[in-house]
């Protein structure tokens, strides 16, 4: 794997085409495939869940990273590991108190946790978790749908995260990604970004993908 991990999400791609547009992501250079589950609570758009991660399984080599936009996390962990799933990270603010006790339950199929904030919360409320996962993921937009504009204070956080962090801690980025925001986040320490509307718009994938490892 590449030092820059590069997760497109398939919230935008053609749903009636996953198995092609996965095998496709795949051959242009993607790293992971980004899998946005939203429960119409968490935020208020509800998209696809542990079937559709079951049913793409077969057709990518690559790891399936799940970012979960749901409330009540702790209720689906089970559904997701049994799809597939090699990442699942969770929300902050939809886990609170029980945070500590879903790292421990994603971390113990053996499989990497993630730990999501959103535009609002404070880099600082998350602290005391950073040796506890492997990655943390800081939306650069209001969660719930694709295709917004990069929020650039969100990316204020990177840095404070990374000097609070464990060498090898993953800083994913994800909203309004494209080759200049990537930048801006990598240059603030940020080494994984998640891009949809950015990467299937693009008329070339492949050179949309190495874009944001440069
Ligand atoms: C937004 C999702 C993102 C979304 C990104 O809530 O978490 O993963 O697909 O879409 P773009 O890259 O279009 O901002
Ligand atoms: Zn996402």
């Amino acid at each position: 794997m590449s030092e820059i991990i590069v997760s497109p999400s398939i919230l935008s791609a053609d749903f009636a085409n996953l198995q092609n547009e996965v095998e496709e992501l795949e051959k242009c250079g993607a790293d992971w495939i980004h899998v946005d589950v939203m429960d119409g609570h968490f935020v208020p758009n509800l998209t696809i869940g542990a079937p559709v991660v079951k049913a793409i399984k077969p057709h990518c080599s690559i790891p399936l990273d799940v970012h979960l936009m749901i409330d009540n996390p702790q209720n689906y962990i089970e559904d997701f590991v049994k799809a597939g799933a090699d990442i699942i990270t969770f929300h902050y603010e939809a886990a609170k108190d029980l945070t500590e006790d879903i790292i421990s339950h994603i971390k113990s199929h053996d499989i990497l946790v993630g730990l999501s904030i959103k535009p609002k919360t404070e880099p600082q409320e998350i602290l005391k978790y950073l040796l506890m996962v492997d990655m943390v993921l800081v939306m650069t937009v209001e969660p719930g749908f694709g295709g917004q504009t990069f929020m650039e204070d969100c990316a204020k956080k990177i840095p404070i995260i990374k000097q609070n962090a464990p060498e090898n801690l993953i800083i994913q980025v994800d909203g309004g990604i494209n080759d200049k925001t990537a930048k801006v986040c990598k240059n603030l320490g940020a080494n994984s970004f998640v891009a949809g509307s950015y990467i299937f718009k693009s008329p070339d994938m492949e050179e949309a993908i190495n874009s944001l490892k440069d």
